[in-house]
């Protein structure tokens, strides 16, 4: 086990979550909702990332939730920041170490579909990775060949769209297109990424997805539409945006999260 696992193991005590989640822009009210949480700041554990979008220090929440033992993590590495694809890598390794074996990430995304507008939430089936890097060059294992056919995976998506179901909200299904960032995309680009089968954009999951099936976590994840993507609406797209429309989407995610956890402490879904 690493040093940061063995650090968190310590930290939280009798816990043993199998299931993690990670919260992107609207979703932090999330982790104020988690019972007896253990707080653990990720300037606490080495290599844990941290820097953090909008200024927020990352920290893991650990401790129970709808019955279930989890750990919340508010704050990722982006690969905008620095350029590191393999910035989550040390953090992954520490959940899988502790025993983690389901990961739940949640991001905001631009919209390339009319009928899934601002507000909506997404449940990504596939992704396109056309960024021309991959958190896992450099990695000499075998591991590094990891199959990416089901790379989001089936029970937890239909366990998902079950807890929508009963939580009475809409959950469109779609492919999840990763861009660098930190640039929007140009019309020209969602133009692109259109013809090439996607339904959202965003800068962020898909390095965390590819290396949480490296380390053999199942893997899910949603978006919280915050806007057409660019060229679809009149005016700029910003951050304050995001920021602005997240919670919106991020109420129905927060909803779904939390009817899917219910499920799984009945251990439907991670076992
Ligand atoms: N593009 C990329 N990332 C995003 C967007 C977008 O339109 N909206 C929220 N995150």
């Amino acid at each position: 086990m690493s040093a940061a696992a063995d650090i968190l193991k310590e930290r939280l005590g009798g816990l043993a979550p199998r299931l993690a989640l990670v919260l992107g822009s609207g979703l932090g009210g999330l982790a104020e909702q988690v019972e007896d949480a253990i707080r653990v700041r990720y300037a606490d554990i080495p290599g844990f990332p941290q820097s953090g979008v909008s200024g927020h220090a990352g920290e893991l929440v650990a401790g129970v939730f709808a019955d279930t033992h989890v750990i919340m993590l508010a704050g990722r590495a982006h690969y905008y920041e620095d350029g590191d694809a393999a910035a989550m890598r040390p953090l992954l390794e520490a959940l899988a170490g502790i025993g983690i074996e389901a990961l739940i990430l949640t991001n905001a995304a631009g919209s390339l579909q009319a009928d899934m507008p601002p507000g909506s939430v997404m449940l990504i089936e596939d992704h396109i990775n056309f960024s021309g890097t991959n958190p896992l060059i450099g990695e000499t294992s075998e591991q590094r060949f990891v199959g990416m056919s089901e790379a989001y995976d089936l029970t937890l998506r239909a366990a998902l769209e079950n807890a929508a179901e009963k939580a009475g909200v809409k959950l469109h299904r779609g492919v999840y297109m990763w861009f660098s960032g930190p640039t929007f995309e140009t019309p020209a680009e969602i133009r692109m990424a259109r013809m090439l089968g996607a339904d959202a954009v965003g800068m962020s999951t898909v390095p965390e997805v590819i290396l949480a099936r490296f380390l053999g976590l199942r893997v899910a994840a949603c978006s919280v539409i915050t806007n057409l993507a660019a060229g679809m609406a009149t005016g700029e797209l910003s951050h304050q945006e995001t920021k602005n429309m997240a919670p919106l989407g991020g109420e129905k995610l927060t909803k779904i999260l939390g009817r899917f956890l219910h499920d799984s402490a009945s251990g439907r879904v991670t076992s």
